[in-house]
Protein backbone atom coordinates (compact mmCIF):
# COMPACT_ATOMS: atom_id res chain seq x y z
CA UNK A 1 0.00 0.00 0.00
CA UNK A 2 1.52 3.30 -1.10
CA UNK A 3 2.20 5.68 1.83
CA UNK A 4 0.93 9.52 2.51
CA UNK A 5 4.26 11.38 3.85
CA UNK A 6 3.57 13.71 6.85
CA UNK A 7 6.07 16.28 7.34
CA UNK A 8 7.75 14.47 9.56
CA UNK A 9 8.60 11.95 7.48
CA UNK A 10 6.16 9.28 8.86
CA UNK A 11 4.04 7.85 6.23
CA UNK A 12 0.02 6.76 6.61
CA UNK A 13 -1.20 4.36 4.33
CA UNK A 14 -3.43 6.12 1.56
CA UNK A 15 -5.81 3.80 1.67
CA UNK A 16 -7.99 2.90 5.00
CA UNK A 17 -11.19 1.23 6.46
CA UNK A 18 -14.08 3.76 7.55
CA UNK A 19 -16.61 2.38 10.95
CA UNK A 20 -19.18 5.08 11.06
CA UNK A 21 -22.25 2.92 11.49
CA UNK A 22 -20.67 -0.15 13.06
CA UNK A 23 -20.53 -1.18 17.07
CA UNK A 24 -24.49 0.55 16.67
CA UNK A 25 -26.83 -2.64 17.35
CA UNK A 26 -25.07 -5.14 20.26
CA UNK A 27 -26.81 -8.12 17.96
CA UNK A 28 -24.21 -6.79 14.83
CA UNK A 29 -21.22 -6.96 16.57
CA UNK A 30 -19.62 -9.87 16.14
CA UNK A 31 -20.56 -9.13 12.09
CA UNK A 32 -18.83 -5.67 12.49
CA UNK A 33 -15.45 -7.54 14.54
CA UNK A 34 -15.30 -10.01 11.49
CA UNK A 35 -15.46 -7.26 9.16
CA UNK A 36 -12.86 -5.24 10.78
CA UNK A 37 -11.02 -9.05 11.08
CA UNK A 38 -11.65 -9.41 7.00
CA UNK A 39 -10.22 -5.92 6.73
CA UNK A 40 -6.88 -6.80 8.59
CA UNK A 41 -6.21 -9.93 6.40
CA UNK A 42 -6.83 -8.27 2.92
CA UNK A 43 -4.40 -5.56 3.85
CA UNK A 44 -5.90 -2.65 5.36
CA UNK A 45 -3.20 -1.00 8.03
CA UNK A 46 -5.40 2.36 8.78
CA UNK A 47 -8.70 2.34 10.48
CA UNK A 48 -10.70 5.10 11.03
CA UNK A 49 -12.64 5.32 14.16
CA UNK A 50 -14.34 7.70 16.22
CA UNK A 51 -16.29 7.20 20.47
CA UNK A 52 -18.91 9.28 18.57
CA UNK A 53 -19.42 5.96 16.85
CA UNK A 54 -21.87 3.28 18.43
CA UNK A 55 -21.50 5.64 21.45
CA UNK A 56 -17.88 4.24 21.83
CA UNK A 57 -19.16 0.44 20.06
CA UNK A 58 -17.19 0.91 16.87
CA UNK A 59 -13.86 1.18 18.94
CA UNK A 60 -14.97 -1.42 20.81
CA UNK A 61 -15.23 -3.35 17.31
CA UNK A 62 -12.12 -1.62 15.91
CA UNK A 63 -10.13 -3.05 19.67
CA UNK A 64 -11.80 -6.69 19.69
CA UNK A 65 -10.77 -7.25 15.72
CA UNK A 66 -7.22 -5.42 16.32
CA UNK A 67 -6.27 -7.63 19.72
CA UNK A 68 -7.88 -10.85 17.95
CA UNK A 69 -5.26 -10.46 14.63
CA UNK A 70 -2.34 -9.40 17.11
CA UNK A 71 -3.09 -12.44 18.94
CA UNK A 72 -2.99 -14.69 15.75
CA UNK A 73 0.01 -12.94 14.96
CA UNK A 74 -1.04 -11.81 11.62
CA UNK A 75 -0.55 -8.29 12.11
CA UNK A 76 2.06 -6.37 14.46
CA UNK A 77 0.48 -3.12 16.34
CA UNK A 78 3.29 -1.29 14.67
CA UNK A 79 2.07 -1.64 11.51
CA UNK A 80 -1.34 -0.58 11.91
CA UNK A 81 -2.48 3.18 12.00
CA UNK A 82 -5.30 3.74 14.19
CA UNK A 83 -7.23 7.08 13.82
CA UNK A 84 -10.05 8.11 16.53
CA UNK A 85 -12.20 11.21 16.90
CA UNK A 86 -12.76 13.15 20.47
CA UNK A 87 -16.62 14.99 20.37
CA UNK A 88 -16.82 18.66 20.77
CA UNK A 89 -18.23 18.49 23.38
CA UNK A 90 -14.93 16.93 25.22
CA UNK A 91 -12.62 19.06 23.60
CA UNK A 92 -12.01 21.15 26.87
CA UNK A 93 -8.64 20.37 28.28
CA UNK A 94 -9.08 17.66 30.91
CA UNK A 95 -12.07 16.45 29.09
CA UNK A 96 -10.00 15.76 26.15
CA UNK A 97 -7.30 13.72 28.46
CA UNK A 98 -10.70 11.52 30.18
CA UNK A 99 -12.21 11.14 26.78
CA UNK A 100 -8.50 10.19 24.89
CA UNK A 101 -8.19 7.30 28.37
CA UNK A 102 -11.78 5.97 27.62
CA UNK A 103 -11.26 5.53 23.94
CA UNK A 104 -7.87 3.77 24.59
CA UNK A 105 -9.31 1.61 26.96
CA UNK A 106 -12.62 0.35 24.47
CA UNK A 107 -9.63 0.34 21.79
CA UNK A 108 -7.50 -1.95 23.42
CA UNK A 109 -4.45 0.00 22.90
CA UNK A 110 -2.13 2.25 24.39
CA UNK A 111 -1.15 4.27 21.99
CA UNK A 112 -3.55 6.27 19.40
CA UNK A 113 -1.62 6.83 16.18
CA UNK A 114 -3.64 9.59 15.32
CA UNK A 115 -6.25 11.45 17.22
CA UNK A 116 -8.59 14.18 15.96
CA UNK A 117 -11.37 16.99 17.16
CA UNK A 118 -14.41 15.31 15.50
CA UNK A 119 -15.61 19.00 14.50
CA UNK A 120 -15.45 22.53 16.12
CA UNK A 121 -17.30 23.32 18.93
CA UNK A 122 -17.38 26.20 21.38
CA UNK A 123 -14.26 25.24 23.09
CA UNK A 124 -11.42 27.73 22.67
CA UNK A 125 -9.08 25.38 20.11
CA UNK A 126 -5.73 26.22 22.34
CA UNK A 127 -7.37 24.57 25.32
CA UNK A 128 -7.95 21.68 22.26
CA UNK A 129 -4.47 22.07 20.93
CA UNK A 130 -3.04 22.32 24.56
CA UNK A 131 -4.44 18.81 25.45
CA UNK A 132 -3.71 16.75 22.65
CA UNK A 133 -0.32 18.04 22.85
CA UNK A 134 0.31 16.66 26.41
CA UNK A 135 -1.15 13.79 25.40
CA UNK A 136 1.41 13.31 22.84
CA UNK A 137 4.01 14.30 25.00
CA UNK A 138 2.55 11.50 27.57
CA UNK A 139 2.86 9.16 24.48
CA UNK A 140 -0.69 8.38 24.44
CA UNK A 141 -1.82 9.55 20.92
CA UNK A 142 1.85 10.00 18.62
CA UNK A 143 -0.43 12.39 16.09
CA UNK A 144 -3.13 14.83 15.98
CA UNK A 145 -5.35 16.68 13.62
CA UNK A 146 -8.88 17.95 13.16
CA UNK A 147 -12.13 17.01 11.21
CA UNK A 148 -14.18 19.01 9.22
CA UNK A 149 -12.37 22.38 9.42
CA UNK A 150 -12.86 24.93 6.91
CA UNK A 151 -10.51 27.02 5.43
CA UNK A 152 -10.77 29.85 8.20
CA UNK A 153 -10.64 27.20 11.40
CA UNK A 154 -7.72 26.02 9.44
CA UNK A 155 -6.14 29.61 9.36
CA UNK A 156 -7.14 30.64 13.10
CA UNK A 157 -5.15 26.86 13.96
CA UNK A 158 -2.34 27.91 12.09
CA UNK A 159 -2.08 31.20 13.96
CA UNK A 160 -1.54 28.85 17.21
CA UNK A 161 2.05 28.22 18.83
CA UNK A 162 1.77 24.82 18.42
CA UNK A 163 -0.82 24.78 15.07
CA UNK A 164 1.62 23.57 13.31
CA UNK A 165 1.86 20.54 14.63
CA UNK A 166 -1.25 19.48 13.20
CA UNK A 167 -1.10 16.77 10.68
CA UNK A 168 -4.54 16.30 9.48
CA UNK A 169 -8.03 17.38 8.51
CA UNK A 170 -10.46 14.69 7.43
CA UNK A 171 -13.62 16.16 5.22
CA UNK A 172 -16.09 15.16 3.00
CA UNK A 173 -14.29 14.43 -0.18
CA UNK A 174 -15.69 12.75 -3.36
CA UNK A 175 -15.65 13.08 -6.90
CA UNK A 176 -19.84 14.57 -6.24
CA UNK A 177 -18.05 16.42 -3.43
CA UNK A 178 -15.07 18.65 -4.58
CA UNK A 179 -15.93 21.79 -2.60
CA UNK A 180 -12.41 21.29 -0.66
CA UNK A 181 -10.52 21.82 -4.16
CA UNK A 182 -11.25 25.51 -4.61
CA UNK A 183 -9.03 26.75 -1.65
CA UNK A 184 -8.93 24.24 1.61
CA UNK A 185 -6.73 21.36 0.09
CA UNK A 186 -4.48 23.58 -1.84
CA UNK A 187 -3.70 25.86 1.45
CA UNK A 188 -3.52 22.26 3.10
CA UNK A 189 -1.42 21.21 0.99
CA UNK A 190 1.00 24.16 1.36
CA UNK A 191 0.91 23.87 4.97
CA UNK A 192 2.53 20.14 5.38
CA UNK A 193 -1.78 19.06 6.33
CA UNK A 194 -3.03 15.43 4.77
CA UNK A 195 -6.49 15.50 3.92
CA UNK A 196 -8.41 12.32 4.73
CA UNK A 197 -11.26 12.27 2.71
CA UNK A 198 -14.36 10.70 4.63
CA UNK A 199 -17.44 9.21 2.43
CA UNK A 200 -15.45 8.88 -0.22
CA UNK A 201 -18.02 6.79 -2.48
CA UNK A 202 -20.45 9.36 -1.00
CA UNK A 203 -21.89 6.24 1.12
CA UNK A 204 -22.94 4.07 -1.58
CA UNK A 205 -23.74 6.33 -4.35
CA UNK A 206 -20.81 6.43 -6.35
CA UNK A 207 -20.36 2.62 -6.79
CA UNK A 208 -23.92 2.41 -8.43
CA UNK A 209 -22.66 5.81 -10.76
CA UNK A 210 -22.48 5.14 -14.43
CA UNK A 211 -19.32 7.09 -15.53
CA UNK A 212 -17.58 5.04 -12.62
CA UNK A 213 -19.04 1.93 -13.98
CA UNK A 214 -17.57 2.77 -17.47
CA UNK A 215 -13.99 3.43 -15.98
CA UNK A 216 -14.20 1.07 -13.50
CA UNK A 217 -14.71 -1.50 -16.36
CA UNK A 218 -11.92 -0.05 -18.42
CA UNK A 219 -9.84 -1.51 -15.63
CA UNK A 220 -11.50 -4.71 -14.67
CA UNK A 221 -12.58 -3.23 -11.71
CA UNK A 222 -15.80 -1.71 -10.43
CA UNK A 223 -17.24 1.60 -10.03
CA UNK A 224 -16.37 1.87 -6.44
CA UNK A 225 -12.70 1.16 -7.25
CA UNK A 226 -12.25 3.68 -9.81
CA UNK A 227 -14.17 6.47 -7.75
CA UNK A 228 -11.43 5.77 -4.60
CA UNK A 229 -8.41 5.65 -7.48
CA UNK A 230 -9.68 9.30 -8.28
CA UNK A 231 -9.49 10.59 -4.46
CA UNK A 232 -6.56 8.32 -4.11
CA UNK A 233 -4.71 10.21 -7.60
CA UNK A 234 -3.34 12.68 -4.91
CA UNK A 235 -0.20 12.51 -3.00
CA UNK A 236 -1.33 13.78 -0.17
CA UNK A 237 -4.83 12.71 -0.03
CA UNK A 238 -6.18 9.54 2.31
CA UNK A 239 -9.23 7.88 1.51
CA UNK A 240 -11.24 5.98 4.36
CA UNK A 241 -14.06 4.07 2.77
CA UNK A 242 -16.50 2.26 4.89
CA UNK A 243 -18.02 -1.41 4.26
CA UNK A 244 -19.01 -4.10 5.93
CA UNK A 245 -19.45 -6.54 3.62
CA UNK A 246 -16.53 -8.62 2.07
CA UNK A 247 -17.08 -8.21 -1.66
CA UNK A 248 -16.81 -4.00 -1.04
CA UNK A 249 -13.97 -4.27 1.36
CA UNK A 250 -12.28 -6.38 -1.36
CA UNK A 251 -13.61 -4.65 -4.34
CA UNK A 252 -12.37 -0.78 -2.34
CA UNK A 253 -8.92 -2.27 -1.73
CA UNK A 254 -8.47 -3.00 -5.14
CA UNK A 255 -8.52 1.29 -5.62
CA UNK A 256 -5.11 1.19 -4.69
CA UNK A 257 -3.66 -0.50 -7.91
CA UNK A 258 -5.56 1.42 -10.22
CA UNK A 259 -4.16 3.71 -12.66
CA UNK A 260 -6.00 6.30 -13.93
CA UNK A 261 -5.25 7.79 -17.39
CA UNK A 262 -5.74 11.70 -18.30
CA UNK A 263 -8.88 10.34 -20.63
CA UNK A 264 -10.61 8.89 -17.04
CA UNK A 265 -10.03 11.85 -15.30
CA UNK A 266 -11.33 14.23 -17.85
CA UNK A 267 -14.51 11.94 -17.82
CA UNK A 268 -14.46 12.26 -14.69
CA UNK A 269 -14.15 16.17 -14.84
CA UNK A 270 -16.91 16.60 -17.51
CA UNK A 271 -19.36 14.61 -15.39
CA UNK A 272 -18.65 16.17 -11.80
CA UNK A 273 -17.07 19.61 -12.59
CA UNK A 274 -14.12 20.81 -10.19
CA UNK A 275 -15.46 24.15 -8.15
CA UNK A 276 -15.50 27.70 -9.67
CA UNK A 277 -15.75 29.34 -6.34
CA UNK A 278 -15.44 29.07 -2.60
CA UNK A 279 -18.57 27.55 -0.89
CA UNK A 280 -18.43 26.41 2.57
CA UNK A 281 -17.30 23.33 3.68
CA UNK A 282 -19.95 20.15 3.04
CA UNK A 283 -20.59 18.10 6.24
CA UNK A 284 -21.76 14.70 6.63
N1 LIG B 1 -15.09 13.06 10.35
C1 LIG B 1 -16.36 12.99 10.05
O1 LIG B 1 -17.17 13.88 10.40
C2 LIG B 1 -16.86 11.83 9.25
C3 LIG B 1 -18.13 11.88 8.63
C4 LIG B 1 -18.53 10.79 7.87
C5 LIG B 1 -17.71 9.68 7.75
N2 LIG B 1 -16.49 9.64 8.40
C6 LIG B 1 -15.59 8.47 8.29
O2 LIG B 1 -15.45 8.13 6.92
C7 LIG B 1 -15.87 6.78 6.74
C8 LIG B 1 -16.44 6.57 5.35
O3 LIG B 1 -17.57 7.40 5.13
P1 LIG B 1 -19.07 6.83 5.09
O4 LIG B 1 -19.16 5.61 5.92
O5 LIG B 1 -19.96 7.99 5.42
O6 LIG B 1 -19.34 6.54 3.54
P2 LIG B 1 -18.60 5.71 2.38
O7 LIG B 1 -17.38 5.05 2.86
O8 LIG B 1 -18.49 6.69 1.23
O9 LIG B 1 -19.72 4.63 2.01
C9 LIG B 1 -20.06 3.58 2.88
C10 LIG B 1 -21.29 2.86 2.32
O10 LIG B 1 -20.99 2.36 1.02
C11 LIG B 1 -21.18 0.95 0.98
N3 LIG B 1 -20.09 0.40 0.17
C12 LIG B 1 -18.78 0.34 0.51
N4 LIG B 1 -18.05 -0.21 -0.47
C13 LIG B 1 -18.93 -0.50 -1.47
C14 LIG B 1 -18.78 -1.10 -2.73
N5 LIG B 1 -17.58 -1.50 -3.16
N6 LIG B 1 -19.89 -1.25 -3.51
C15 LIG B 1 -21.11 -0.85 -3.07
N7 LIG B 1 -21.31 -0.26 -1.86
C16 LIG B 1 -20.23 -0.11 -1.06
C17 LIG B 1 -21.11 0.47 2.41
O11 LIG B 1 -21.87 -0.72 2.53
P3 LIG B 1 -21.52 -1.94 3.54
O12 LIG B 1 -21.07 -1.35 4.83
O13 LIG B 1 -22.81 -2.67 3.62
O14 LIG B 1 -20.44 -2.79 2.92
C18 LIG B 1 -21.71 1.66 3.14
O15 LIG B 1 -23.12 1.59 3.10
C19 LIG B 1 -16.86 6.55 7.88
O16 LIG B 1 -17.15 5.19 8.09
C20 LIG B 1 -16.12 7.23 9.00
O17 LIG B 1 -15.07 6.40 9.48
C21 LIG B 1 -16.05 10.70 9.11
Amino acid sequence: MRLVRLANGKGFPALGLGTWRMGDAKRARATDIAAVKTALAIGYRLIDTAEMYGDGGAEEVVGAAIQETLQAGNVSRKELTIVSKVLPSNAGHADVLRACERSLKRLQLDVIDLYLLHWRGSVPLKDTVAAFEQLRNEGRIRHWGVSNFDSADMQQLWSLPAGANCVANQVYYSASERNIEFDLLPRQRDNGVVTMAYSPIDQGALARETTFAAIGSRHGVGASSAALAWVLRQPDVIAIPKAVSEPHLRENYLAASVQLTADDIAQIDAQFPPPKRKRRLAMI
